[in-house]
């Protein structure tokens, strides 16, 4: 019997974005929000840089790891470490297009190849007692027909995967980069729908645009949850405002009270050798859209790398932003 995970509400994985701190960040901001670490790709967990690449801090959980490969054994090798780690969740990535991931034969470019993502589903499902889902696209190329999309998820569906996290565009594999292929696909919210129509016994959680509270709630009339990449990197308060508006648990930290739980944990981060420039990277977008929101960006981006070690950068910062609760 697996466990189950609340993904009403997921923040995407992100590449250099949702690593450890960030995850931290977030989880202060909402106790209910599913948190998905940057993918990780088997040869580096076996490569033995197991820590650099898996570390996380309890405080974070629940985390899903998303795990880049093709390669059966490796993946249900990785996956078994991930749930021994204490990881709540596998992903696997069958949405990036980069070249270097397709020329290692994994992400988008696995929608090609059902049946080989329904074996590795198969074997990591085998090895963990953890959910194992899966991220896609909703098609390549010009294997984009919803026919398509719906052999992939029924090869996959058959091998017994439950849950389907769907980018809900395709991916261009040739001519494109990784972030034109986050924007010139068009978003086609009908195929995740449909599919979800057809399998009511399938977890759907959507991606793709969400960056509006409205649109969020009005994801949860059609598919289980919402996953959120991009918005909540610009303005992160916009997951408790989406937490909030889900009627999920209500929570008891302020912003202002996150932000200083966000400090003292900059502050042991640097006690172990961090730089505070990289670790106000997730608080940037805190006060986005408010008054003194420039200012207070502008002083931590300046000050943080001139004073690399020094905490009181941030509640400096927050001077400017002082009325804002
Ligand atoms: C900087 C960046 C890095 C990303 N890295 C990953 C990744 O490691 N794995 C993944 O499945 N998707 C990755 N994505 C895609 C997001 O998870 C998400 O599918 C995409 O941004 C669409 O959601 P959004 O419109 O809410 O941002 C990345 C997106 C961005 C912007």
């Amino acid at each position: 019997m697996k466990h189950s995970i609340n993904r009403q509400l997921c923040v995407a994985p992100m590449l250099d974005w949702t690593d450890r701190h960030c995850r931290y960040f977030h989880r202060l901001i909402s106790s209910e929000v599913m948190l998905y670490t940057e993918m990780v790709t088997c040869p580096a967990i076996l490569r033995g840089e197991k820590d650099k690449y898996l570390g996380f801090s309890a405080a974070e959980s629940p985390v899903a790891l998303q795990l880049g490969g093709s390669d059966v054994k490796d993946l249900a090798l990785c996956a078994k470490i991930a749930e021994d780690m204490g990881y709540a969740e596998i992903n696997l990535n069958v949405g990036c297009p980069s070249d270097r991931v397709q020329k290692g034969r994994f992400g988008a470019c696995l929608m090609r190849e059902p049946e080989l993502v329904a074996e590795c589903f198969a074997a990591m499902h085998e090895a963990v007692d953890i959910p194992v889902t899966i991220k896609s696209r909703i098609g390549v190329d010009d294997e984009d027909s919803f026919e398509h999309f719906i052999g992939f998820i029924d090869a996959v569906r058959s091998a017994g995967c439950q849950t389907f996290i769907i980018h809900a565009r395709k991916a261009l594999l040739k001519g494109l980069s990784p972030k034109q292929n986050r924007t010139v696909p068009p978003l086609k919210y009908d195929f995740p729908y449909r599919l979800k129509a057809m399998h009511p016994d399938l977890e759907v959680i959507i991606n793709g645009g969400i960056d509006t509270v409205e649109l969020a709630t009005e994801q949860l009339n059609h598919v289980d949850g919402v996953m959120v990449g991009r918005a909540f990197w610009n303005a992160p308060w916009l997951i408790r405002e989406m937490h909030d508006a889900m009627g999920l648990k209500k929570q008891l930290l302020t912003r202002d009270e996150v932000l200083l739980s966000y400090a003292e944990y900059c502050q042991a981060m640097i006690d172990q050798g961090l730089s505070l420039h990289w670790l106000i990277r997730p608080i940037l977008g805190l006060y986005h859209g408010l008054p003194g929101n420039k200012k207070w960006k502008s002083y931590l981006v300046t000050e943080a790398p001139r004073r690399k070690a020094d905490v009181r950068v941030i509640q400096e910062a927050k001077e400017w932003v002082k009325d804002v609760s």
